[in-house]
Formats: C-alpha cells, sequence, structure tokens
C-alpha cells in the first residue's frame, strides 16, 4: 500500500502521517527530513549555499538513514539539529537543485518498492509514487500553521518567535512552489483536507474513513 500526503509547511502532515502509519501498521518516511539532513550537513560543513555542484556532491557522498524517530546522516544522529531554525530557512534553497532531488526521491521509490509505506512531502503525489493509492493534500491557514510550527518549537527547547515563524514558513511555502522541479502542487486525484479548526483526531478519522472506504 502507498499513501501520498502533500501539502504546505505546518499542515500537520507528519503528526497525522505517523498516526496513520501506527494505525496501519505501515512504514512512514518523512521525506522532508531528508532535505533538511542534507541542508544541516551543508551548513555545518560550511559549504555555500549557492554553490549547486558542491551540494549536489555532498548528497552523492552522504548517506540518510531513519532509526525509530531519530534521522542520521552519515552515521551521525541529526534529529534535532534538522529542526533548527537556520535549517528550515536553507532547506528550500537545497530543494531546489534538480539533481539533490533525484538522488532523495530515488531513495524513496526504492524505499516505497519492498514496504507498505505513508510519506510527507511536497512532490509524493506528483513525482514520488505517482500511482499511489490514496493521495491527500493537508492545508491550514497561514496563521494557525505559524502557532502550531511555534508550539513544536518550544517543545523542542527552540526560541523563536511567531512572526520570525509565520515569515519563514511563507518564504518556504513561495520557494516550494515556484521551483523547476518536484513543486508543491495539489494533485487533481488527491483529496483535500482542511485542517484549519481541526483536531489531529479528526483529521485522522477523515484520513482513516477514506482509506477504508468509509466517507
Ligand atoms: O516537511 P518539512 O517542512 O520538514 O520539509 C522541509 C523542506 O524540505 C520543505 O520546505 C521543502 O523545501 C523540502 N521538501 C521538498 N520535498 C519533499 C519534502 C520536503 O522539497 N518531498
Amino acid at each position: 500500500m502507498q499513501i501520498a500526503i502533500d501539502g504546505p509547511a505546518g499542515a500537520g502532515k507528519s503528526t497525522i502521517a505517523k498516526i496513520i502509519a501506527k494505525e496501519l501498521g505501515i512504514l512512514y518516511l518523512d521525506t522532508g527530513a531528508m532535505y533538511r539532513a542534507i541542508t544541516y550537513g551543508i551548513w555545518k560543513n560550511k559549504i555555500d549555499f549557492s554553490d549547486q555542484k558542491a551540494i549536489a556532491d555532498f548528497t552523492k557522498e552522504n548517506t540518510i538513514d531513519f532509526k525509530g524517530t531519530d534521522v542520521y546522516l552519515s552515521g551521525e544522529k541529526v534529529t534535532e539539529e534538522i529542526r533548527l531554525p537556520i535549517v528550515s530557512r536553507h532547506t528550500s534553497d537545497v530543494a531546489c537543485i534538480g539533481e539533490v532531488r533525484r538522488l532523495l526521491v530515488g531513495q524513496q521509490q526504492s524505499i516505497a518498492g519492498c514496504h507498505s509505506v505513508i510519506m510527507d512531502g511536497r512532490d509524493i503525489g506528483s513525482v514520488v509514487l505517482p500511482k499511489a493509492d490514496y493521495k491527500f493534500y493537508l492545508d491550514a491557514s497561514i496563521d494557525e500553521r505559524a502557532r502550531r510550527r511555534a508550539i513544536e518549537q518550544q517543545a523542542r527547547g527552540i526560541d523563536q518567535d511567531f512572526d520570525s515563524i509565520r515569515e519563514s514558513i511563507a518564504v518556504r511555502d513561495y520557494n516550494d512552489s515556484h521551483r523547476d522541479e518536484g513543486p508543491l502542487v495539489c494533485t487533481e486525484d488527491a483529496i483535500v483536507v482542511d485542517t484549519t479548526g481541526k483536531s489531529i483526531e479528526e483529521v485522522c478519522q477523515v484520513i482513516l474513513d477514506n482509506i477504508r472506504g468509509g466517507k
């Protein structure tokens, strides 16, 4: 089984996808964490964010692994670091590089080739799993998305004010929707779920009802 979940930053994709994966007993793959891990590595190694060749080479030479809820970049645990504001700010610079996308999309597709999976990202229904059994597009107002992200960052102990989170989300949405390769799109066959004002349980119910052939 393949389930694709796309949508803008902070729409609740990863929270929802994790719960659905557990409920259905399938693998959850956070594709955003892969782009974030590469971005963190680029920043840590002081590679220039405008040097697309060096970024593509770094992507080729390094590995990304998931163990439980942890993310590893070439063996180094980077679970917390990939959520730093500096990483969020630069991930769309890395994610717009065609070669980086081809490499990561290839890895995502090979994982989907041997596991039932729910993946969340921006290009899952359009590029990574165009034949997914179920496609969902999660959305919410920008203020609600920024509020959710602020709560998440606080829980992680990262001090970032609401306005800078809102601004960073708006810039990322623009960049993600306007790049040439794998832009954020809502495919025609996706079920759109507006999560504004909905609880996590309500959103999960809508998705599970659809998957189980209910509403
Ligand atoms: O999902 P998350 O907000 O963690 O993703 C971080 C960034 O990674 C996105 O803003 C986007 O630039 C990039 N991304 C992407 N394609 C995906 C998943 C994430 O370009 N499938």
